[in-house]
C-alpha cells in the first residue's frame, strides 16, 4: 500500500497519461514518493539496514572480492542498497542512477548526510549513459520488476561492466510469492479500514479519510509501475540470454513475507500516532524470527513460493 504523507499526488490528468506511458508513470510516481520513501519503507543507514543489504547481497553473490571498486546502482531510489552496502564494506566508489530525478537527488542527499559524495545521474536502466566496461559491479534492489524489457536492461548492465565484472540484483518479487503477499495485504487493508472507522475507534485509531483517499489514488499508479513478477528459473534464463555467465538465483522470505506485508499494510491503514517504538520493535523482531524459520523451510518448500528472488551473474572474462 502506498504511503499517504508527503507532497500532493500528481493530477488526475497525469495519471490518465501515465496509464499509457509506463516510463512517465515511473517518474511521476517515484518523484512523488522520493521525499517520504525512506519513512514509508523504514529505510535507514545504520546497523539494521546495513545487515539487511549485506545479507541479501552475500546470500546470492557470496563474499569473495569484497569490496568491489567502482559500482553502479540502477534504479537506486534513495540509495538504500548501495549506500548501505558501502557502509557494510561491500562497495567502494558508487554511482547512483534512477529514472526519477527526485530519487537521484534524495540518494545524493542521503550520501552527503552520511559524510560522503556519490555521483548521481538520471538514467534509464534500458539505456545507460556510460561507456562500455566502466564498472566492476552493477547492483540493483527492487528495480527490474519496473523495467519493461528486462533482457535489454541486463544487456546494458553487461555492456557497462568490465570483463569478469558482476551483476547483483536483489529483492525482486516472485510470481506466487507476490500473489500471496498482495492477497494478504488486500484483506488486511479491507479489515483495518473498516474496523478503525467504527465510531468507538475512529477518533483514536483511524487514519483521516482524505489520507486514505490519497492512498487509493497512489495505489492506482502503483498498478501501472509494477510491471513484472518473476519465476526464478525464467529470470535466470533471461539473464543468460542477455549474455551473463555463472548465473545464480536465490529466493528468500516465505512466512516472513506473509507476516511483513500485512503488518506494513496495517501501519498505513492506522493513525500513525498510535503505533510507537514498541510496535516497531515487535514487528521487526518477529520478522527476523520468521526469516530464521524460512531458512529452514527453504530445504523443503519450492523456491517459487518464496517472496523475494535475487540474481547474480558475470560478464564473461573473454567478452
Ligand atoms: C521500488 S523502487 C526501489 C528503489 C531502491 N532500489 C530501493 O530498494 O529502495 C524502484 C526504483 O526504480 C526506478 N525505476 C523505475 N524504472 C526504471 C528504469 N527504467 N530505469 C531506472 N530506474 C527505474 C524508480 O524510479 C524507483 O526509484
Amino acid at each position: 500500500m502506498p504511503g499517504s504523507r508527503g507532497a500532493e499526488l500528481v493530477s488526475d490528468d497525469d495519471i490518465e497519461r501515465a496509464w499509457h506511458d509506463t516510463k512517465l508513470a515511473q517518474v511521476l510516481y517515484h518523484d512523488w514518493e522520493a521525499d517520504t520513501y525512506d519513512d514509508k519503507w523504514s529505510i535507514s543507514f545504520d546497523e539494521r539496514c546495513v545487515t539487511y543489504a549485506r545479507d541479501r547481497f552475500t546470500a546470492v553473490a557470496g563474499e569473495p572480492g569484497l569490496p568491489y571498486g567502482r559500482a553502479l546502482e540502477v534504479g537506486a531510489g534513495t540509495g538504500f542498497f548501495s549506500l548501505n552496502l558501502r557502509l557494510g564494506g561491500v562497495l567502494d566508489e558508487i554511482c547512483v542512477t534512477d529514472l526519477s530525478p527526485g530519487m537521484v537527488e534524495a540518494a545524493q542527499r542521503n550520501a552527503r548526510q552520511l559524510g560522503f559524495e556519490v555521483e548521481g545521474r538520471v538514467a534509464d536502466a534500458e539505456e545507460l549513459p556510460y561507456d562500455d566496461a566502466t564498472f566492476d559491479i552493477v547492483v540493483g534492489h527492487a528495480v527490474i520488476h519496473h523495467i519493461p524489457d528486462v533482457e535489454l536492461a541486463f544487456r546494458e548492465m553487461l555492456r557497462v561492466l568490465r570483463p569478469g565484472g558482476r551483476v547483483v540484483i536483489c529483492g525482486e518479487p516472485t510470481r506466487y510469492g507476490d500473489r500471496i503477499a498482495r492477497a494478504l495485504s488486500r484483506a488486511t487493508w479491507w479489515a483495518a479500514t473498516r474496523v478503525t472507522h467504527l465510531p468507538p475507534l475512529e477518533k483514536r485509531w483511524a487514519r483521516p479519510r482524505e489520507e486514505l483517499d490519497e492512498s487509493s489514488r497512489a495505489a492506482a499508479l502503483e498498478a501501472v509501475v509494477d510491471l513484472h513478477t518473476f519465476d526464478p528459473g525464467e529470470l535466470a534464463a533471461t539473464a543468460r540470454r542477455a549474455g551473463l555467465s555463472e548465473v545464480e538465483t536465490v529466493t528468500e522470505e516465505l512466512t516472513a513475507a506473509w507476516f511483513g506485508w500485512p503488518v506494513r499494510t496495517l501501519e498505513h491503514a492506522l493513525n500513525p500516532d498510535r503505533l510507537g517504538w514498541r510496535w516497531a520493535s515487535f514487528a521487526y523482531q518477529s520478522w527476523l524470527r520468521l526469516c530464521a524459520v524460512d531458512r529452514v523451510l527453504d530445504h523443503v518448500v519450492p523456491d517459487e513460493l518464496f517472496y523475494n528472488v535475487s540474481i547474480t551473474g558475470l560478464r564473461p572474462a573473454a567478452s
